[in-house]
């Protein structure tokens, strides 16, 4: 008896972002606000961490709002139709619910029901995780236009009293319409984990201990120094390997879009990368404070708001945090 042979399908050659989206949590929250409970200040955080105010969401206001309205301008600057959209993926550590997934309710109120669509955590990471996910699925066959989103309210899982992360974290969502493309738009992903680490960021108790009475609602907490020695020493390298995989050098890149986690691991990125002065950096942890899956999706928005001549250029992004993991990869920008 002969088998049947299987069929598997593949995409296009390549892939490109079309369009971002953003949306920050309404309010600036300025340092003052914050430091009596931890006792710090202004001048402490501004030197230590280069956030001036961070963007948080008030009470009525959802990562998955958030997500939603992000989404929206992504879609729209697009020209892609959302009925044309069959993959949504949200990258996101702060869903208030284990499920459903925030990924499936964005996909209905945008229009892209019934795309397929999961939620992927892969906290600081995420985002990066989630355009490779897209990237390999759309060149696969398995989807034709993906919807990328980092979504979070991290307002929702802070200790106001935890000297050692509370006060970098904010709120926010930035998404990104991928399809194909005639000229490669998105390089190959140097991606990875380390959970022997696991215990250097992430929250301090866990949900069924809450329900117990065992330990408070859960919330972030971070070794600031374990995490900061391994960013600048460790993902340095993941940036180098990056550019290889990506065939090009520092020299080539339009801007440079770290994790926004530190202006001080930001720049210390910079000077080991021995980037040119040429290429924009972003900083956008200054106003926005640390968004985790959100951040990079928010900063590289801000970038070309700020400078519309990076459009078309290349952008070295990369991602990481509680796992701990991290993603890299060069893209063209939209
Ligand atoms: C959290 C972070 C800003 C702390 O900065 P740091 O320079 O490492 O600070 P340290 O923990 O070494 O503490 C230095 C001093 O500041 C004090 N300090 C710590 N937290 C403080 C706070 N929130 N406010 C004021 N002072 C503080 C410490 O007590 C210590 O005082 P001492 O010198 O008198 O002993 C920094 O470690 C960091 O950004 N880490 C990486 C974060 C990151 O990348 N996270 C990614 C996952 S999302």
């Amino acid at each position: 008896m002969t088998r049947p042979t299987l069929q598997q399908s593949h995409g296009p050659a390549y892939t490109r972002i079309y369009a971002l989206g953003a949306a920050r949590g309404e309010n600036a929250v300025p340092n003052e606000e914050l430091i009596g409970p931890i006792n710090s200040s202004d001048e402490w955080i501004q030197q230590r961490t280069g956030i001036i105010t961070r963007a948080r969401a008030g009470a009525e206001v959802s990562a998955l709002d958030l997500a939603t309205e992000a989404a929206k301008e992504a879609i729209e600057r697009s020209g892609v139709a959302p009925e044309l959209i069959d993959l949504v993926i949200v990258a996101t550590i702060s869903n208030v619910q284990q499920t459903p997934s925030m990924a499936a309710v964005v996909a209905d109120r945008v229009g892209a029901n019934p795309a397929a669509a999961y939620d992927s955590n892969a906290a600081c990471a995420g985002y990066a995780y989630a355009v490779a996910q897209a990237d390999a699925l759309i060149r696969t066959g398995g989807a034709h236009y993906a919807l990328v989103i980092g979504a979070e309210k991290l307002s929702d899982v802070v200790d106001p009293t935890d000297r050692s992360i509370s006060f970098l974290l904010g709120d926010g969502a930035g998404a990104a319409v991928i399809g194909p493309s005639d000229t490669p738009g998105i390089a190959r992903t140097v991606w990875g984990s380390d959970g022997s680490k696991a215990a250097a960021v992430g929250m301090n108790g866990t949900l069924v201990e809450f329900r117990d009475g065992t330990a408070e609602w859960p919330t972030l907490r971070q070794e600031g120094q374990t995490v900061f020695r391994w960013a600048v020493w460790d993902m340095a390298k993941v940036a180098k390997q990056a550019l290889d995989a990506a065939g090009v050098t520092g020299a080539d890149l339009a801007a440079f879009i770290p994790h926004q986690a530190n202006m001080r691991i930001i720049d210390e990125f910079a000077k080991q990368l021995k980037l040119p002065d040429s290429v924009v950096i972003a900083r956008d942890i200054a106003t926005t404070g640390n968004t985790s899956a959100a951040s990079i999706p928010l900063a590289t928005h801000r970038l070309l708001e700020e400078h519309p001549e990076l459009s078309g250029g290349l952008a070295l992004q990369i991602g990481f945090g509680a796992g701990l993991v991290f993603g890299a990869q060069v893209v063209v920008l939209p």
